[in-house]
């Protein structure tokens, strides 16, 4: 496996690969980042991940420093997976002077994950085009997991005409459905025995809309009101139009169910498509 850091050497190392199947990621690897990377490894026998915690795509008084960064562990993963090539670059070579060119994104960047954390998705799209243009993958696979920045990437790609299929990758959670994230290791013991009610919470408004309901704001709040009765901040449970991330209407159908909380100092995030 070629672990490289510098810009050249990797290009030079993929000039005669086709096609290149890559996977970004900020490290911390778990079995959802790794089923992402099996999915990448059957589109190709070229499989590029990127290791590289983004400070764009952090808001001053969130978890940047914090942020788990375990790189001796994650290439021992990728090793095991025979991934062909890690790119981790340090700060200094992907931003050799400050990032000043930033993507401006479409209202929908501003909503949901937008905004409770504001310019997140410009610092995502702005690294994801950047490692696009440095990798030049025929193919990139994101997870469902973050299900807005799925949508971001995809229309980013439609619309700047970004020669790259994005690769939907299904969320992987844990035997009680909690969506695997990196964040899930500040939890505690307790809170960790909490934390699958905010997919229980989708689950039950997933079975309330199958069964005919189509009142999506009484959902909303009776979900909400239920997870702050369990000791939760809830920033949003909300039901949108898969397609274009619209909020919901009644007649709409392909809809996913979006939410976002706090288990005291940690947000969970979680999706589901009905
Ligand atoms: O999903 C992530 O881990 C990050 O947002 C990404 C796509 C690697 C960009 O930093």
């Amino acid at each position: 496996m070629n672990i490289i850091n510098d810009i050249t050497a990797l290009r030079n190392s993929l000039k005669s690969e086709q096609p290149i199947a890559f996977v970004p990621t900020m490290g911390n690897l778990h079995a959802g980042h790794l089923a992402l990377i099996k999915q990448a490894k059957q589109l190709s026998d070229c499989v590029v991940v990127s290791i590289f915690v983004n400070r764009l795509q952090f808001l001053p008084h969130e978890d940047f420093v914090r942020y788990p960064r375990t790189f001796d562990n994650d290439c021992r993963l990728l090793s095991e997976l025979n991934v062909k090539t890690v790119f981790a670059p340090n700060e200094k070579i992907l931003f050799p002077t400050p990032q000043e060119f930033l993507l401006a994104l479409p209202p929908v960047a501003d909503t949901l994950e937008g905004a409770f954390r504001p310019g997140f998705f410009r610092g995502v799209a702005t690294i994801v085009l950047k490692l696009f243009n440095i990798i030049q993958p025929n193919l990139a696979v994101f997870g469902k997991k973050d299900y807005q920045q799925l949508h971001i990437v995809r229309e980013m790609v439609r619309q700047l005409n970004l020669p790259v299929e994005i690769v939907a990758g299904e969320t992987v959670r844990a035997a009680d459905g909690l969506a695997l994230s990196s964040r899930n290791q500040y939890l505690n013991e307790v809170q960790r025995a909490e934390a699958c009610n905010l997919y229980q919470t989708l689950l039950q408004i997933k079975q309330e809309i199958i069964s005919g309901c189509k009142d999506f704001l009484t959902l909303q709040k009776n979900a909400t009101n239920n997870l702050v009765q369990r000791g939760w901040k809830v920033d949003y449970i909300s039901i949108h139009k898969r397609s274009s991330l619209l909020p919901a209407h009644a007649d709409d159908v392909d809809l996913v169910i979006l939410g976002a909380a706090w288990l005291d100092k940690t947000r969970l995030i979680d999706n589901l498509e009905i």
